[in-house]
């Protein structure tokens, strides 16, 4: 055996890291069960012992006092020792219980967690070079995902990223034509319907399910007389008079981007525009390497990689591309126009023009 000189200081920094992402692994599932428990939710309402909270919430008081004790480890609750109740801060009760806020954190760890149950078929395909569709995942990935971004989208969609596009917000309060393409479960569909009432919307998505939940909610949302969502490919949806099209979160995602650029330019009225909304990323990898860089270039490994090289072309610009990678896809696909509008430390989103 040969004995390396370490650096202990080193080793305790790499040590400390690991006990951090060892309990953070655990509590991603301990996240999930308070959320699909209400346990977030009942405790929000003030300080509780745990057979408080067991007996609100109709779960078993064994259970709950062992999840409590990880929740205050954790610090997603607080602990009272003296009075033995465990409480919620208003922050803490904020982002975990406010569904509609914008920080609501939950989606992101079930969204996670559906994506980890896909590591020994992505570890095979790391053998094979062979993809891993988006379909193929464990279904609480598309409920998840819709419940991770949609807070980012009620935050920043409507007050800064559409009227950071020129002339946008005047077409949409007037009455445009929208394409929402790779809409998902339509979360950003829903909330540009319910904000511009004389426009008219059209998600499309390749993902039959994710499709059919998209109608439910516009149905339920009141918003179907102007909203439709159809099954159809980024490369293969009807309709040649967009004012806008949009795509949030899924250009990486396709195997042939360039193509799918190429259809947009077909589909778009003479003057309209194309706004990309992708994962904040820089163009090197280098300056990418920080926790949020972390996070994505791990989910795009799971996720975005695979289910781009399961398609055609299979360019798998991974979640991490960066404007220049996306810059040349799309000017690559006939648009003539690409600038930044809008980022914030999750997102960045483009302008594309004929
Ligand atoms: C990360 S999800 C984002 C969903 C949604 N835009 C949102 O922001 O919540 C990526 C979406 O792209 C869709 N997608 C992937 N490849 C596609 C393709 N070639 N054509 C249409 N949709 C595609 C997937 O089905 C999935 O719904």
């Amino acid at each position: 055996m040969v004995i390396l000189s370490l650096d202990e200081n080193k080793l305790q920094e790499l040590l400390g890291t690991f006990v951090n992402d060892f309990g953070a692994t655990f509590h991603a599932a301990m996240v999930v069960i308070g959320d699909k428990l209400g346990l977030y939710k009942a405790l929000a309402a003030g300080p509780m012992t745990p057979g408080e909270l067991a007996e609100r919430t109709s779960t078993s008081e064994r259970y709950v006092r062992e999840w409590l004790a990880s929740q205050a480890a954790g610090r997603y609750v607080t602990y009272d020792a003296s009075a033995g109740r465990y409480s919620l801060s208003p922050e803490q009760a904020f982002a975990l219980t406010d569904e509609n806020g914008p920080v609501f954190l939950p989606g992101a760890f079930e969204a996670a967690l559906a994506a980890v149950k896909a590591e020994p078929r992505v570890a095979e395909a790391f053998k094979t070079g062979e993809g891993v569709g988006w379909h193929e995942h464990d279904p609480s990935l598309f409920s998840g995902t819709e419940r991770f971004f949609r807070p980012a989208y009620a935050a920043n969609l409507l007050s800064s990223w559409i009227p950071a596009l020129e002339g946008i917000d005047a077409k949409l309060k007037e009455g445009a034509l929208v394409a929402d393409v790779g809409c998902g479960r339509g979360a950003s569909t829903r909330l540009m319907a319910q904000a511009y009432p004389k426009s008219s919307f059209v998600g499309f998505d390749y993902h039959a399910p994710s499709i059919g939940h998209a109608q439910k909610a516009a149905d339920e949302a009141g918003v179907s007389e102007r909203v439709r969502f159809e099954v159809a490919k980024a490369k293969e949806y009807p309709g040649r008079d967009y004012d806008l099209v949009a795509f949030f979160d899924c250009l990486h995602d396709m195997g042939d981007p360039q193509g799918a650029a190429e259809h947009v330019k077909k589909s778009l009225k003479s003057d309209g525009s194309w706004m990309i909304v992708e994962p904040f990323a820089n163009d090197d990898v280098a300056d990418n390497l920080n926790p949020v860089g972390r996070a994505f270039y791990s989910a795009s490994t799971l996720i975005c990689t695979p289910a781009s090289l399961s398609q055609e072309v299979g360019l798998a610009l991974g979640a991490q591309a960066g404007e220049a990678r996306i810059k040349k896809v799309v000017t690559g696909g006939g648009f003539s126009r690409f600038r930044r509008v809008a980022q914030t430390p999750f997102n960045l989103v483009f302008e594309a023009r004929p």
